[in-house]
């Protein structure tokens, strides 16, 4: 087991702070987080409900603590934390992977590993570069302007995780309307209705999957082929392991390359080194990676007393952690505030750490290049096509990214 107790800091908790906060800008933490960047390894959080939980905001606490087994996402339990009245609402139903403990959690994960190695990410590249190139010449032929997010992040990842599944994307607007609702209210009702029409959508795929009359290829077909008839797998866990795989394969990455888009807009300087030089590109995601932190907030509840740094978080007590915080850690990223992509901004936790680490990274990185790669090769005079303040970003309490985002070139 990790021996949490030499991580340095004050041990001493601040006032706890409002959890979620808005950004000012959409690619800098809250500003209301900034008395937490002084070094501490853990902070107090006050959540809507009123609930006090502990913040995580040192680098090293956050890696040992996410990478700890005495911390569960089970969020069915009646402890665990609830960030949104949203999220409370949909807490009902077991969530595969991400919401599932081991062993559960490493059987399912196992089964996925294969659909999402590194090297299955480097085999679709040619796919994702033709994906990106498609859209490019439609946006391309019909502008400028355009709306980037509905243009272009979206498409992307939503067109990618289709064909990786086996999701007809003919169905796009209905799922990407329904991802949205699940992740964005307006209220909890509408939260739960977006969840089960999901539910009802794949759990109506699967029987067509099951019955020959949708044959497709993706990983959703193997998962009805083998683990469902094999019985590895139960109808529930692959309805909810679909609906996971869905809408984490887009919603996130479309969220970072319409940000990632912004705020390379938004350094000139960074922008005109990345044209002259694509060898940065990986290099660049990366630091984009780290430094906009899009999941704000990863959710634990403590099922035993663990000792950080002389503080006990008690059984029961809610964790969140706070990426956009953590990746900012002054003893591990110098000048942290920067986007500098010659920084090892290696080991940031953006796609988490420990068992739930991102299991599409090897995917989201591959797209994020050829994506961002693209856009900036084949429109040199991209540019936003409003004023950068009032082009309006995602709130606080979901992952973040840009509403909309009006370019033009
Ligand atoms: C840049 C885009 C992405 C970001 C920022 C991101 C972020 C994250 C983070 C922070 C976690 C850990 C959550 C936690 O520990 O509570 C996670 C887990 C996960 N992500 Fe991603 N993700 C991205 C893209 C993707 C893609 C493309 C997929 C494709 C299917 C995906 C599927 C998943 C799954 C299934 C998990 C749960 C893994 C587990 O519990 O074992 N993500 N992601």
């Amino acid at each position: 087991m990790t021996d949490l107790t030499d991580i340095p800091g004050p041990a001493t908790p601040a006032e706890p702070v409002t959890f979620p906060q808005d950004r000012t800008c959409p690619y800098h933490p809250p500003t209301g987080y900034a008395p937490l960047r002084d070094g501490r390894a853990l902070s107090r959080a006050t959540l809507f409900d009123g609930r006090e939980v502990w913040m995580v905001t040192g680098h090293s606490a956050a890696r040992a603590l996410l990478a700890d087994p005495r911390l569960s996402t089970d969020r069915r339990r009646p402890d665990f934390p609830a960030p949104t009245a949203r999220f409370a609402a949909v807490r009902d139903r077991r969530v595969a992977l991400l919401g599932a403990d081991d062993p559960e959690h490493q059987t399912q994960r196992r089964m996925m590993i294969p659909s999402f190695t590194v090297k299955r990410a480097t085999g679709l590249r040619p796919r994702i570069q033709e994906i990106v190139d498609g859209l490019l010449d439609a946006m391309i032929a019909q502008g400028p302007p355009a709306e980037l997010v509905s243009a272009f992040a979206l498409p992307v990842p939503s067109m990618v995780i289709c064909e990786l599944l086996g999701v007809p994307y003919a169905d796009h607007e209905f799922f990407e309307a329904q991802s949205r609702t699940l992740l964005r209210g307006p209220t909890a009702a509408d939260t739960q209705a977006a969840r089960d029409r999901l539910e009802a959508y794949i759990s109506d795929l699967v029987d067509r999957k099951a019955g020959g009359t949708e044959p497709g290829d993706g990983v959703v077909d193997e998962l009805v082929h083998h683990q469902l008839r094999e019985g590895t797998l139960d109808r529930d866990q692959l309805v909810s392991l679909a609906v996971i795989l869905l809408v984490a394969g887009h919603e996130t990455t479309a969220n970072m390359i319409s940000l990632g888009t912004y705020t390379l807009l938004q350094h000139p300087d960074r922008l005109a080194e990345l044209r002259a030089d694509p060898e940065l590109l990986p290099a660049a995601v990366e630091e984009l990676m780290r430094m906009l932190s899009i999941a704000d907030g990863l959710l634990r509840v403590a099922l035993e007393d663990i000792e950080v740094d002389g503080t006990t978080i008690r059984a029961g007590e809610g964790v969140l952690f706070a990426t956009s915080v953590i990746n900012r850690d002054a003893s591990v990223y110098e000048e942290p505030d920067a986007l500098d992509w010659h920084r090892p901004a290696r080991h940031h936790v953006a796609f988490g750490f420990g068992i739930h680490q991102c299991l599409g990274q090897n995917l989201a990185r591959a797209e994020l290049e050829i994506a961002l790669g693209a856009l900036f090769t084949r429109l040199p005079g991209l540019r936003l096509a409003a004023p950068a303040q009032e082009i309006p970003f995602k709130p606080g309490d979901t992952i973040q990214g840009m509403l909309e985002l009006p370019v033009t070139w």
